[in-house]
């Protein structure tokens, strides 16, 4: 099956509502900045790389918005879309390295008419949404050869078709696996509080008839112990130029665990998703959602009214913990400050 997780369809951009998936699989259409913004905040679409590409069609639907009003109101409509963008969600990085790169477009268009700017970076948006399934890609071929025929591997949160503009980081190696002809099983973390694992990856995971068994997040020691995990692979938002990793809060358990159970604890990471303007995890901004996502699950509330809340929504696993990062460019082995840098010359 092909999930097309973002698609540009009669001159607006469309994303499956991942907020009422599985109970319905529906897309929402956006035709300018602020509501794309307004998407990602509200997490219709997730995930580092699907943000990444949200945004840049945020940057080329305001474009297009503005393209008739006077020239010279053209930069400040296109500077305010950058800025609403920019502030819908703070971990990611592939958020600000896609407006960035839109940004550059932007200036290289030079004094072209706003019509013509428009053109340009919609075009962008669309080559940064084919270039993200081709990294997935890549990374898949790469990582698959790491899974053993028949491996049980356990992920955590969502990052797979849903995350990505197509085919996932984490789940794209699992599926280049089950194409290369291994047969691979998923261990699926629920990931509390908003169930990407239980919703999202088992969702993607049955339409593909990839054999999948849905565990509440406090069981992977369990299994860990029982020797029920061959291999854990997961997704990350960001990744510091020292190789740290924040990825969906209780990644980090899961990482401390497989590392006391001698488990290989892979990351899928595209090169976009590093950021090497920052020295170590304890500097990646963490984002801490609303009270709501821990004190229930839509209209339903389980616990105490007033108690103390706390929801940060990623976590840190230190590089020591990872095994290997997946990259488009290869598999990096223990990655550290040398080696991250290395991807880059
Ligand atoms: O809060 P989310 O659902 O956007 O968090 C997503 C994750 O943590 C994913 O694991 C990460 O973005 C990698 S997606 C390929």
């Amino acid at each position: 099956m092909n999930i097309e997780t973002l698609r540009w369809h009669n001159g607006a951009l469309e994303m499956i509502d991942q907020r009422v998936l599985p109970a319905r699989f529906e897309y929402l259409v956006y035709g300018s900045a602020a509501a794309v913004a307004e998407g990602i905040r509200s997490m219709v679409v997730r995930g580092a790389p699907a943000i990444g590409c949200a945004a840049a069609y945020g940057v080329a639907l305001e474009a297009l918005r503005l393209k008739e009003s006077a020239p010279a109101d053209f930069p400040t409509g296109m500077e305010q879309g950058f800025a609403v963008l920019a502030a819908s969600r703070p971990t990611a990085v592939n958020l600000f390295w896609a407006l960035e790169r839109m940004r550059r477009v932007w200036r290289d268009a030079g004094d072209a008419a706003p019509s013509a700017v428009a053109e340009t970076l919609l075009r962008e948006a669309h080559e940064i949404l084919a270039e993200d399934i081709r990294i997935n890609r890549a990374m898949g071929a790469h990582g698959a050869a790491l899974l053993p025929d028949g491996a049980r591997v356990l992920t955590h949160c969502n990052a797979g078709a849903l995350a990505t503009a197509g085919w996932g980081t984490a789940l794209g190696v699992i599926r280049s696996a089950v194409e290369a002809g291994k047969k691979i099983s998923v261990i699926a973390d629920e990931t509390r509080p908003f169930l990407q694992g239980a919703r999202l990856t088992a969702w993607e995971m049955v339409q593909e008839g990839i054999p999948l068994t849905l565990i509440a997040d406090n069981m992977a020691g369990h299994l860990m112990a029982h020797g029920e995990v061959d291999a854990v692979v997961v997704g990350t938002d960001r990744v510091a130029a020292n190789g740290d990793v924040a990825n969906k809060i209780g990644t980090y358990m899961v990482a401390v665990l497989a590392r006391r159970h001698g488990i290989p604890f892979y990351v899928a990471c595209p090169l976009s998703t590093i950021d090497r303007n920052i020295a170590g995890g304890a500097d990646i901004p963490i984002e801490e959602r609303a009270a709501e996502e821990v004190t229930g699950f839509r209209d339903c509330r389980w616990a105490a009214q007033g108690v103390a809340v706390r929801n940060p929504a990623f976590d840190v696993t230190p590089a020591e913990l990872v095994t290997g990062l997946i990259t488009e460019k290869g598999v990096v082995m223990a990655p550290d400050k040398g080696k991250i840098a290395a991807l880059f010359c």
